[in-house]
């Protein structure tokens, strides 16, 4: 029989509390896991970099409220278009992604920094590491960013991922995805996650998605097809609401 506790692969989880209740004692019901694993075992790497100690949290100091932050001056209006950051247009399917970002009673965040990264349309990221015999697409880095407007509105105009294998394990491939960064007020606060596209057949293979166990939560992470964000004649758009914090979190890589 599994419990909440148990790993997909059927080992225990080594973060469990491990104290077994007394007899007769009904154990406190285990809070839904909104949030990615720490330490995944489907997840190779995981294993290695996962922490092993309890989270210590230093006391806050003068870095926090003197650090650098980004305002409107720092991000041009074109950074949000990745398809207008070099001489021609990337080659792929063109996509509009918007949504809100916002807190926890559903209230706006405004001006606030989304930042995104993404691998092109052949599922091959700019990067030395990246060794996927797939073009590259000298007409996209893969790389935005905007601040969301007094509504708490974000909105990219890119190329649709592809899907790309990442050796994890046999026949490992990434469902398509956009990497996505909200900063907050200071380098401290900043929360990383990642946005899927509906319908992706490779949902049940990834680990890295699956890691999220709770699937409410996991469905949280997926973008709608919405014909509003959709440009007549132009492009497809998908929308996605972030919420950062509260029991309809968008599920985040930090905590
Ligand atoms: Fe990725």
């Amino acid at each position: 029989m599994t419990t909440p506790h148990d790993r997909i692969d059927g080992r225990p989880d080594r973060r469990a509390s491990g104290a077994e209740p007394e007899p007769g004692v009904r154990p406190a019901p285990e809070p839904p896991r909104r949030l990615p694993e720490f330490d995944f075992a489907a997840y190779r790497s995981t294993e290695l970099r996962s922490p092993r100690q309890p989270l210590v949290i230093p006391p806050s100091g003068a870095t926090e409220p003197t650090g650098p932050v980004f305002g409107v001056a720092d991000v041009h209006p074109l950074d949000a278009d990745l398809t207008a950051q070099h001489v021609g247009e990337p080659l792929g399917e063109r996509i509009v992604v918007g949504g809100r970002v916002l807190d926890e009673s559903g209230r706006p965040l405004r001006g606030q920094l989304v930042e995104l990264w993404q691998a092109n349309a052949a599922g091959r990221y700019p990067h030395k590491a990246d060794r996927h015999p797939a073009p590259l697409d000298p007409n996209f880095t893969g790389a935005g960013r905007c601040l969301t407007d007094e509504e708490g509105r974000y909105r990219f105009v890119t190329i649709k991922p592809g899907a790309y294998p990442w050796g994890n394990h046999h026949n490992a491939w990434r469902p398509a995805h956009i990497h996505f960064s909200l900063f907050g007020t200071a380098f401290t606060q900043r929360l990383v996650t990642q946005m899927y596209f509906p319908g992706d057949p490779l949902f049940a293979y990834d680990p890295i998605f699956n890691s999220v166990r709770d699937e409410r939560a996991r469905r949280r992470m997926i973008a709608g097809f919405d014909m509003d964000t959709t440009v007549s004649e132009w492009a497809l758009g998908y929308r996605w609401d972030i919420v950062l914090g509260g029991a309809s979190a968008t599920p985040t890589e930090d905590r």
